[in-house]
């Protein structure tokens, strides 16, 4: 067990509760739930194997907006980075993909080399309701799928196959399970090396002075089992019904809801985050973004809508400040339905966005 980690039940929210578990667990179960809780937000320090390299000592740090489970601040952005050519062909350097801003004492911190000529910044991304996407079976998410524009509406709509699964988590969808995608987490953001058969993305060794693995195969269960039972976000109480209805009737007329599909089924029933969890081509080319799997530059996962009043800033890195200014960053496929909503008559568009900061 992590060092300095109670085994205490106190201070959890309730069942369904912001930042609560997502359903009713025996008490086996919540005793786990409660332990990945922990271990999420303890800080790790140098003596139980943070680093070498990492951006922050605790998930917490990233994920606590606005309790622990959520967003991140735009200053816990991670820093991606690689070379892109004509072509576009991206080349990953050697030293990684990612640029964690911190090190240990006595260690360099990594520079990017001086040859990239991409440098992406990422936001932190809400976690609640994740366990639910993780359970939405693939054939739900390629039946949105249209990678040709074969419907000719302008979208397309591509899943980022990893090994054969469909990739859902992470900005570029790079990620196909939440197991692995906590493992490349815990790994790139931490520095923490986990035994070499929980997943691919985990580091089984490092070279810091602390024994491997430095989160044990129990540890990383309890804190997967706690990140894939938190409640999904709750609508917002009160705000106007007449016009929130009309607002998601403006969010489906101007074909926002083609990206961002309202529900998809899984076996624990709907799954409303608004989003196909498909990559579009969404940024300018001239922004220059580096590429996971099959995404190009210009292509990131439709961003879930659920709980967006509590994730600001927007887009992949927090660039937009309001929703506004988001909808307003749609270019590629995205463009159409930017320019319809920025000539929607004024009552339309804030109906439309009462609608969205209700989600
Ligand atoms: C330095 C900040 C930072 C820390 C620390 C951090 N994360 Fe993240 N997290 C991010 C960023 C940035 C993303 C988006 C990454 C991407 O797109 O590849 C993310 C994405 C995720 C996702 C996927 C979200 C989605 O919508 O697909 C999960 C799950 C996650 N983090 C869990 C964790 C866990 C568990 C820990 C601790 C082991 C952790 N994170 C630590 C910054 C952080
Ligand atoms: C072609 C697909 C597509 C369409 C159509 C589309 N979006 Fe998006 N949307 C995306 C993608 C992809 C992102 C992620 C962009 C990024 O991360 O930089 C996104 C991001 C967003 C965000 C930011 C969310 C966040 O958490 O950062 C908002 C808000 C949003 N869209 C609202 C809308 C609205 C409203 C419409 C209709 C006017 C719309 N979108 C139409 C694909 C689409």
């Amino acid at each position: 067990m992590a060092e300095g980690v109670a085994a205490g039940h106190g201070d959890a929210p309730a069942v369904g509760q912001p930042g609560g578990p997502d359903r009713e667990l025996s008490e086996a179960d919540f005793a786990r739930w409660y332990r990945g809780r922990e271990l999420f937000e303890h800080d790790v320090e140098a003596r139980n194997g943070l680093g070498p390299l990492f951006d922050a000592d605790s998930c917490r740090v990233c994920h606590c907006q606005p309790f622990l489970g959520g967003a991140g601040r735009i200053d816990m952005n991670m820093v991606f980075f690689g070379q892109l050519a004509e072509g576009p062909e991206f080349t990953v350097f050697p030293e990684g993909l990612e640029a964690p801003k911190l090190s240990l004492v006595g260690i360099a911190r990594r520079e990017i080399p001086p040859a990239a000529n991409i440098i992406e910044q990422r936001k932190p991304a809400s976690l609640l309701g994740l366990g639910l996407v993780d359970r939405i079976p693939a054939d739900v998410l390629l039946a949105n799928a249209d990678p040709d524009d074969a419907d000719l509406d302008g979208v397309s709509g591509r899943p980022n196959m990893v090994d054969g699964a469909v990739g859902r988590f992470g900005r570029k969808a790079a990620f196909a399970t939440l197991r692995d995608m906590v493992a490349y987490m815990a790994d790139v953001a931490i520095g923490l090396t986990l035994p070499g058969d929980v997943s691919v993305y985990a580091a089984a060794d490092d070279d810091d002075a602390v024994a491997d693995p430095e989160w044990s195969a129990e540890d990383f269960d309890d804190i997967v089992f706690f990140v894939s039972h938190i409640a999904t976000p709750a609508p917002a109480a009160g705000g106007d019904a007449a016009t929130i209805n009309r607002g998601r009737e403006v969010f489906d007329e101007i074909g926002c809801g083609v990206c961002h599909v309202p529900s998809l089924d899984s076996p624990d029933g709907p799954v409303n985050a608004y989003s196909d969890f498909l990559l579009h081509e969404i940024t300018l080319a001239a922004l220059g973004n580096t590429v996971q799997g099959i995404s190009t530059p210009t292509e990131f996962r439709t961003a879930p809508l659920w709980g967006l009043r509590d994730t600001g800033p927007y887009l992949h890195n927090g660039a937009a400040d309001t929703i506004d200014a988001a909808i307003l960053s749609h270019f590629g496929e995205g463009q159409p339905a930017q320019d319809r909503y920025f000539f929607l008559p004024p009552d339309d568009r804030d109906a439309l966005l009462a609608f969205l900061e209700s989600l």
